[in-house]
């Protein structure tokens, strides 16, 4: 793993910019390797950026979606990781049905993990977009999860926060992935950042630190990178 790259963005212009970057990625996956196998993050940072996503002007013939985490709803809930994807990518940009991934939030979490381990098998990731909380979590992974260090492929876990119940990669197949790019804005997630960043063994310890992709990018607005000593 090399050194976390950072990027610091202002807050007017960071979909604009995030989206830019990882167009960019999938652009270069592509070119490389003919492929992009792209895993989606959740939560309410990506839906301006995925917006922006969709009007680039991309191979998606070539992109395949992953998600890296869904919270354990139907697809048509509101609360849906597949649903806020839908709404903002994927109904907009030509992405073959058939090369789109989904967590099945509706079923039992155990079983929608154990079938997405399945879908998983084979698949090497080429970018995983990720959030990270105030915690120190990223994807569905939580600092107090007693086996996400040893957990692999899919599994269930469980949300301090609604919804409770989830699905989501483990850190052993989130570090796999060549590019893990997380998308962090806010000054609340701003301590949290330094502390992952430059706080030392501690930081490192918590989920989001964990993620030991080859390339590891942060893309910060100027409220999340407040409290990083030297902002590269
Ligand atoms: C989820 C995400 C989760 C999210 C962080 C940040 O399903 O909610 O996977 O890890 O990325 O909690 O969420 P925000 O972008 O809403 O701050």
């Amino acid at each position: 793993m090399s050194t976390p790259q950072i990027l610091v963005f202002d807050d007017k212009s960071y979909a604009a910019s995030t989206a830019a970057v990882v167009a960019q990625v999938i652009s270069e996956c592509v070119s490389q390797r003919g492929v992009c196998n792209l895993a989606l993050a959740g939560g309410s940072t990506p839906p301006p950026i995925y917006k922006l996503l969709s009007r680039a002007d991309l191979p998606w013939a070539q992109v395949h979606i992953y998600f890296t985490d869904e919270r354990a709803v139907p697809p048509t809930d509101l609360a849906s990781n597949y649903r806020m994807a839908a709404d903002s990518l994927l109904e907009h940009a030509p992405i073959p049905p058939e090369q789109i991934h989904r967590m099945m939030g509706e079923s039992r979490p155990a079983d929608a993990a154990r079938r997405y381990t399945q879908t998983l098998q084979g698949v090497s990731l080429d970018v995983v977009l990720l959030g990270m909380g105030r915690d120190g979590h990223t994807a569905s992974v939580f600092p107090d999860d007693p086996d996400k260090l040893s957990a692999r492929g899919a599994v269930p876990s469980r949300s301090p926060e609604p919804p409770t119940e989830r699905i989501t990669m483990s850190l052993s197949v989130l570090s796999r992935a060549r590019y893990a790019i997380f998308l962090v804005r806010g000054s609340s997630k701003a301590r949290c950042v330094q502390q992952v960043l430059e706080g030392g063994v501690v930081g490192r310890l918590l989920p989001a630190g964990l993620v030991r992709s080859d390339e590891v990018l942060w893309l910060l607005d100027t409220g999340a990178a407040a409290h990083l000593r030297n902002p590269r």
